[in-house]
């Protein structure tokens, strides 16, 4: 069965995708006109940030979907905390945590992770990331290279998985040792959580290929994503294990094509160049994976129609939107665009729309109903 997960604005939300601030949430600067936290009085009105997280949650959960992914970055509340908090006021809802292996000993990170399945009732899933270098890897005071964070992050899996249902478990890795570890009783033997895993190099689809459930990468064309797919495959089945292929991306729908662009056109009309060059030209790192060709690089002189490939457009970036690729239309061409990626295998998907609250109500209403004709939702019934 396919999963279909929103994604929560851990970052910030704005009220429009044309907007140039995020006025529901409180890591630009408080203003009046902002919302959950506000301004009252001149000063913030105490309510956190929480609760409009919250809200989206419920909205994602009234709308269908399986869960949310909760992104991590320097600049963000932590996903555990919000996965909590989320997990207390939702059913059914399943909170996937972003989480570096290096932020945690993963020992301490199995027990975190046992409390919130009790806590939730099997809700909690992952999407691990392993950092893309640079100076983002060194605020965390992360020093080491591309592969061996990978290779950090396989020792850490093994760890996790090796005490998860009890112990005693040793391990003599490079970068973990563990003596006689093990999850006690009642924590020991929970639902284990499946991971989603970002990362397209090869260091990444080789640790994909022992642990992972769900290779997670950004939207790229089709033919692109075939050959990685494939790649994905061949490397898990060197370990006898099949690796799910998932796709995280943007979508702007409305009922009409004319709509939809009409709206993104109005946007595109207020983006910042110098801004958008200023946040995303200073961007250094070792990251490998979801290199977009060339012509789908966004600037000031493209029009938003270059950035059209096919069913997709490159222009979320400009819009503060990431990833750059994502999905434009009338709900029809929304839903016949994931047909197409079903078609190339895709099992997982982490959609997302500005804002988050007002556009998981409308994706969930008005295109995953038309995915494969609503076959989708006729097999959810029959399960
Ligand atoms: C879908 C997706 C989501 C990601 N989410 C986060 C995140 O929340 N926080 C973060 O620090 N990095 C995130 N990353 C970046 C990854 O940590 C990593 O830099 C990237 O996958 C590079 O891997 P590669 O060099 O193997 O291609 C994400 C990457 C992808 C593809």
């Amino acid at each position: 069965m396919v999963q279909f997960h929103w994604r929560i604005p851990m970052h910030g939300d704005k009220s429009d995708i044309g907007a140039s601030r995020a006025t529901r949430g409180d890591w630009t600067p408080l203003q009046p006109g902002n919302q959950a936290p506000g301004v009252r009085d001149d000063h913030g009105d105490g309510i956190p940030y929480h609760e409009h997280i919250i809200e989206v949650a419920k909205a994602i959960e009234i709308a269908g979907f399986d869960g949310a992914l909760i992104p991590s970055f320097p600049h963000t509340d932590d996903p555990w905390v919000a996965a909590a908090a989320i997990a207390r006021e939702t059913r059914t809802f399943r909170t996937m945590i972003a989480f570096q292996p290096a932020w945690m000993n993963p020992v301490y990170a199995a027990k975190a992770a046992a409390s919130l399945q009790r806590l939730s009732g099997g809700r909690l899933l992952f999407n691990i990331i392993t950092g893309g270098g640079g100076p983002a890897q060194l605020w965390w005071g992360d020093r080491i290279d591309h592969d061996d964070r990978y290779r950090r992050t396989t020792e850490f899996l093994e760890v996790f998985k090796g005490i998860w249902n009890g112990g005693p478990f040793s391990y003599q890795g490079k970068f973990f040792q563990v003596e006689n570890a093990g999850l006690p009783e009642p924590l020991a033997g929970q639902v284990w959580p499946e991971f989603y895993f970002a990362g397209s190099s090869d260091a990444a689809l080789e640790a994909q290929g022992k642990h992972a459930d769900f290779n997670l990468t950004h939207l790229e064309p089709i033919e692109q994503l075939r050959v990685k797919f494939d790649r994905v495959k061949e490397l898990a089945s060197k370990e006898g294990r099949i690796v799910k292929p998932a796709v995280r991306f943007n979508i702007f729908a409305r009922q009409t094509e004319e709509e939809a662009w009409s709206e993104i056109r109005r946007a595109w009309a207020n983006v910042d160049w110098p801004a958008f060059e200023g946040r995303y030209g200073r961007m250094r790192g070792d990251a490998v994976g979801s290199i977009l060709p060339a012509h789908l690089k966004p600037g000031p002189d493209k029009r938003l129609e270059d950035l059209k490939h096919g069913a997709f457009w490159g222009g979320f970036l400009p819009l503060g939107d990431p990833p750059a690729l994502g999905v434009v239309g009338s709900y029809q061409q929304a839903a016949e665009a994931i047909d197409s990626l079903i078609d190339i295998g895709v099992e997982g998907f982490i959609l997302a729309g500005t804002p988050h609250l007002e556009e998981a109500l409308r994706v969930g209403e008005e295109v995953i109903p038309l995915v494969r004709g609503g076959t989708h939702l006729t097999q959810l019934a029959a399960e």
